[in-house]
């Protein structure tokens, strides 16, 4: 079988195994960026559930410059991913998505080896898989919190049991959502 950095094999394994293997070799720190509903929907038919200009702007804000690491479906579905200095990881079967500034790899190990050598710090954009295996690895995550409940088909892992200090808060609303921007570290 075929193995990723540190021994893994290329399995999907139980994202606290994962972590537990990988913590050790991961220099940089690593960063989760997510916009979530009290329910723990992400997203809907491909989409976000719910549109808040004022997170697109901090989303936007807050990964520029940055290596992202994301799956392929919220690559294809961000057509200005390259846009402002961001190096895109894309996690893929489908190689022949490569091409001059975006990397693909086919497993969250692999991905976050090669994040560790580009510049910048390392963000996890997602989708709900993804973000299940990198939440025990977190050291960081920014979180805008909407409050309410929205139909969806994709899922944020629950993180609200986890020692998290938030050292950061802004409560924001438009008209059709309230929602909390913080930044939860451990
Ligand atoms: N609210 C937010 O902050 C937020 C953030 C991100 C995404 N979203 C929403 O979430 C949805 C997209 O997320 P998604 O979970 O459906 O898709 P996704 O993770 O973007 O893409 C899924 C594909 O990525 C690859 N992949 C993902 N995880 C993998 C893993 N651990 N190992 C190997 N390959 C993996 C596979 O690609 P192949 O099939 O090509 O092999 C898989 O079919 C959209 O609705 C989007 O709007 C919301």
């Amino acid at each position: 079988m075929m193995e990723a950095p540190g021994g893994l094999p290329l399995r999907r394994i139980n994202p606290l195994e994962l972590a537990g293997r990988l913590k050790p070799l991961m220099s940089k720190s690593l960063s989760l960026i997510v916009a979530c509903a009290e329910n723990r929907v992400i997203g809907r038919d491909r989409r976000l559930p719910f549109h808040i200009p004022e997170d697109k702007v901090w989303f936007h804000e807050k990964t520029a410059g940055q290596t992202v690491v994301l799956g392929r479906i919220c690559f294809e579905t961000w057509p200005k991913v390259l846009a402002d200095g961001r190096q895109p990881v894309v996690i893929t079967r489908d190689a022949s998505l490569a091409r001059p500034n975006v990397r693909i790899t086919n497993n969250v190990p692999a991905a976050l080896a090669l994040a560790q050598t580009l510049p910048g710090e390392i963000m996890i954009c997602g989708g709900q898989r993804i973000y299940e295996e990198t939440l025990p690895l977190a050291d960081r995550l920014l979180l805008t919190l909407v409050h309410a409940e929205v139909p969806g088909d994709t899922f944020f892992p629950e993180w609200r049991q986890m020692p998290w200090r938030e050292t950061w808060r802004k409560e924001g609303a438009d008209a059709n959502y309230r929602y909390t921007f913080s930044i939860l570290e451990r």
